[in-house]
């Protein structure tokens, strides 16, 4: 039995002279040493004293580290993983080295990394993850190395990084972040411009280069031409109104968002209405109005129908569409929304609309005309004006089907401040 005898020379030796078997432990100072490294560990091996304070485990075969794989070394300030085939860092392998103050992960091929357990490494002082295969890096991956002077994740795969990613890094000297295929639009002006301004020393600048779009590969970013970027901008407007005129039951009502950004923003639509929230990813219909073929949902016209061009097409429009109309628009510099309230009054009658907010109705020459309550307040930012119109499209058919002709009276609303629209409705 060979295990239980090495289990007793273990115990006999005591505990403060385990190792490894293939690794050397030693001290020096008041280090504790393990050294591993060169010797094709296919994996982190078992056994280590627990004051160990630098592990080198380069120049291994190590695949992957596990959650737990340095549970045995919490006291470890210096990891040395340089050259090894590790393509996954899972969550909760570096967490517990709460102590650490160098680690060395470059040239592995990580493409998956738990960037959150870094938030435990306070006393990094120095990041090596170069020559890897990283295609992203969270913006708040850094939020907790304060004490990081040494960044190094060169010789990666990453596009882009989002504007405040070294913000936290106020210790930080040292940042090499070239040879990396970087796509120089709108969202890395920030980095060029940071990058002049900053004292941290940034090598290889011409290697900090675009690799995209094409007009602009090779071009390193600190001579990136001005680009045309702005941040989005919306409008909700309406057509000409028609104080007073009815609305039949069944007619369209189309609100209309106009965006402005470069890039172009995506639209994203946030419809809160009494039988709950409705979240629409701009376009959700074709042209015609139709769900296109081959998207999950249900074929047919939606009740929402969001077109590409930004107008948001709501066909027979009843009391279970009153509601908040909220459009945002997003691109790589920011968003921009805009809210319009809608609720729908019968002429003569009073009402709460979808917030709570009471207004009275009343008839003045046979026309709807309309007093609101002195508390009702539109809501939202003064300065969203809203694009609102109301399409005919559809309307016809309503009409006819109520039995009225859809030539007579033309659909129209009533703007009650910037962001409060309420819509009369006759019946007949
Ligand atoms: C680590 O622990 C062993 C035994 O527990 C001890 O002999 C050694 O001196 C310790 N090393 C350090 C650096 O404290
Ligand atoms: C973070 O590090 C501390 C030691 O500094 C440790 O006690 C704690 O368990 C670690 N947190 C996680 C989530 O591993
Ligand atoms: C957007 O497209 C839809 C469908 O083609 C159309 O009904 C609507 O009028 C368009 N909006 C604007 C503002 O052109």
């Amino acid at each position: 039995m060979p295990e239980l005898c090495l289990l007793c020379w273990a115990v006999l030796l005591g505990l403060g002279h385990a190792c490894p078997e293939p690794c050397d432990c030693g001290q020096k100072y008041s280090f504790q040493i393990a050294d591993c490294a060169y010797r094709d560990l296919e994996a982190v091996p078992p056994g280590f004293p627990a004051n160990v304070t630098t592990l080198s485990l380069s120049a291994n075969r190590l695949p992957a580290l596990p959650g737990g794989a340095f549970d045995e070394v919490p006291l470890l300030q210096s990891l040395w993983l340089a050259h090894n085939e590790i393509r996954t860092v899972a969550a909760g392998a570096l967490a517990p080295l709460g102590n650490l103050k160098s680690l060395d992960l470059s040239h592995n091929v990580i493409s998956d990394f738990a960037w959150s357990d870094l938030h435990n490494l306070s006393a990094l002082q120095l990041l090596k993850m170069d020559s890897n295969e990283l295609t992203f890096i969270p913006r708040d991956a850094f939020r907790s190395l304060r004490a990081l002077r040494s960044l190094q994740i060169n010789h990666n795969r990453l596009h882009s990084l989002a504007e405040g990613t070294f913000t936290p890094l106020t210790a930080l000297s040292h940042l090499q972040i070239n040879d990396n295929p970087f796509d120089c639009t709108c969202g890395i002006v920030w980095l060029k411009t940071w990058a002049l301004a900053t004292a941290v020393s940034i090598p290889e600048q011409e290697n900090i280069a675009c690799s995209s779009p094409h007009v602009l590969k090779g071009t390193p970013l600190s001579r990136l031409p001005p680009l045309p970027c702005s941040a989005p901008s919306v409008q909700l407007t309406y057509q000409p109104n028609q104080d007073g005129a009815e609305l039949r039951p069944g007619f369209v009502l189309a609100l209309h968002c106009d965006v402005d950004g470069q890039p172009a923003p995506q639209l994203h639509w946030h419809i809160q209405t009494p039988g709950g929230t409705v979240e629409i990813t701009s376009p959700n219909v074709g042209v015609d109005g139709h769900v296109p073929p081959g998207a999950p949902a249900a074929s047919g016209k939606p009740r929402f129908q969001a077109f590409a061009n930004g107008s948001l097409l709501i066909p027979d429009f009843g009391k279970m569409e009153e509601g908040t109309y909220s459009c945002l628009a997003t691109n790589e510099l920011g968003s921009a929304e805009s809210s319009v309230n809608v609720a729908l009054a019968t002429p003569g009658d009073g009402g709460e609309d979808a917030l709570g907010h009471r207004f009275r109705g009343k008839t003045a020459d046979g026309k709807g005309c309309y007093t609101v309550d002195n508390e009702v307040q539109p809501s939202g930012p003064e300065d969203n004006v809203v694009i609102i119109y109301l399409s005919r499209a559809g309307s016809p058919e309503a009409a006819v089907a109520a039995g009225v002709d859809p030539e007579q009276q033309p659909p129209g609303l009533l703007l009650l401040g910037p962001s409060l629209l309420l819509l009369f409705l006759a019946f007949f």
